[in-house]
């Protein structure tokens, strides 16, 4: 017998086949039988009427447990009113009886959840998430390949801080101290000299004490960096790449976005050009709308989601006071104690997805700065190297994947942007 995906029902109209899956949901209404089965691809109404299966069938029928897994023959249909194509069984084959399934259709707290996230990953809204999420990395690749960028893979296990000490986490190797890498970004600087047009995508570590929706300790981050660039041109590509990616999750994953309950018409208008706020002018807004931001202060939290709502397409906000940024960052020749940096900020509350720059390409102006702020020389010798042979204006950007899954998926708290969330005060399962 055929062994068909869910997804491909359609194509198997009033044929026989065979559907492997769990029980996500059942209903019985006298003789009849009504399972969701899901599949992994998508999700199947199983329709068995006693009369049309056999013994062995209907004994299964009889002691149905949530997320048992089991092997359904049938004919395919069409339902009768909706659009969609449903199973009527014809032979059921058990797998595994669960028992007692803890995840049930009653409201369960967030810890709860987080605790069973082994188990939670099955539930609708959590198979939706991660296949938008699938297609985000892709779209990523796409966009990035066909933009002349090449892979290039950043070390994990890293000797110095890129965005700053206090979020280091430490490790032991062997008998010096070695720290988990917060963005690849300093070694990418390094591949553009050698193919022009580089990034990296992995998993990135913060040690942040910070407890809010937006973060996570443990996070994926896309790094990209390219010579020849500047701030105006670094903006371009980011615009590009985060309309490629909408639009392709809005081509390709429309059931799962109806699962979600997204609103589609903010994901339809992102399409540059993308809104463009200077960090002073943001600065303005905030105070008009309460907020008691000082002049060089950096965005926080509170202050993005007040500034956000305001917005139907994602936002740039440039020239962020020098002070509060990274030591790498280019200054504005226009004015010295400005960045020239944007970070893009998603609409709707959502705030940060993706920080860049153009980057200091003077070995001088850039020995000064890292001077200014106390850093150790000798292990950033290297990334001063890059500046002594060869080097030429150039600029990158980093985003956070689950900031963005977030905001594409409508989700209230990032924990279910990634399959096992790693948060300040969880680290299990
Ligand atoms: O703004 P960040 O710190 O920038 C960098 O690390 C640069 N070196 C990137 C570059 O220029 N190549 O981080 C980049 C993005 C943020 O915009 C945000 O989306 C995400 O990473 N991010 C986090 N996501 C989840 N949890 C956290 N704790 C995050 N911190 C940053
Ligand atoms: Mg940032």
């Amino acid at each position: 017998m055929n062994y068909v995906k869910a997804s491909e029902l359609k194509d198997f109209l009033g044929q026989e086949v065979e559907l492997k899956g769990w029980v996500a949901n059942f209903r019985s209404s006298g003789k009849i039988w009504f399972i969701e089965l899901r599949d992994g691809f998508g999700f199947v109404q199983v329709v068995i009427d006693a009369g049309k299966v056999d013994k062995e069938s209907l004994a299964i029928c009889e002691k149905l447990t949530l997320e048992s897994s089991m092997v359904v023959a049938g004919l395919v249909a069409k339902h009768p009113k909706l659009e969609q194509y449903e199973l009527h069984a014809t032979k059921l084959g058990l797998v595994n009886q669960a028992v007692d399934y803890p995840i049930g259709k009653k409201e369960h707290g967030p810890d709860f959840l987080l605790d069973n996230r082994h188990l939670w990953l099955r539930s609708s809204r959590q198979w939706a998430i991660q296949r938008v999420r699938n297609t985000i990395i892709n779209a990523t690749y796409e966009y990035l390949n066909k933009a002349g960028f090449i892979k290039m893979d950043a070390p994990i296990l890293t000797p110095t801080s890129c965005e700053g000490t206090t979020e280091l986490f430490q490790i032991d190797y062997f008998g010096e101290p070695a720290y988990l890498t917060q963005s690849g970004q300093l070694y990418l600087e390094a591949g553009i000299a050698a193919w022009a047009r580089v990034f990296d995508f992995g998993p990135v570590f913060r040690a942040e004490k910070s407890k809010t929706r937006r973060h996570l300790t443990e996070f994926w981050m896309m790094d990209a960096e390219s010579a020849w660039v500047d701030h105006e041109g670094n903006m371009k590509i980011q615009a590009e790449l985060i309309t490629y990616i909408v639009q392709k999750v809005l081509t390709d994953n429309l059931p799962e976005l109806k699962i979600l309950e997204r609103d589609l018409t903010i994901l339809e208008r992102v399409k540059p050009p993308f809104y463009r706020l200077t960090h002073a002018e943001v600065v303005q807004k905030l105070r008009e709308r309460g907020s008691d931001i000082g002049e060089l202060d950096d965005l926080g939290g509170d202050d993005e989601t007040l500034l956000t709502e305001l917005y139907d397409k994602p936002i740039f906000v440039e020239k962020y006071p020098a002070s509060v940024k990274a030591f790498y960052m280019k200054r504005d020749p226009a004015d010295e104690t400005r960045a020239l940096n944007s970070d893009l900020l998603a609409p709707e509350g959502y705030g940060e997805i993706i920080g860049g720059s153009q980057r200091e390409d003077d070995y001088h102006t850039l020995l000064q700065r890292m001077k200014e702020q106390n850093m150790p020389i000798e292990p950033f010798q290297w990334y001063l190297d890059l500046r002594k042979y060869g080097s030429v204006p150039h600029s990158g950007f980093g985003y956070g994947l689950e900031r963005i899954v977030a905001w594409i998926c409508g989700l209230k708290h990032i924990r279910e942007s990634i399959p096992f969330p790693r948060l300040i005060n969880r680290l299990r399962p």
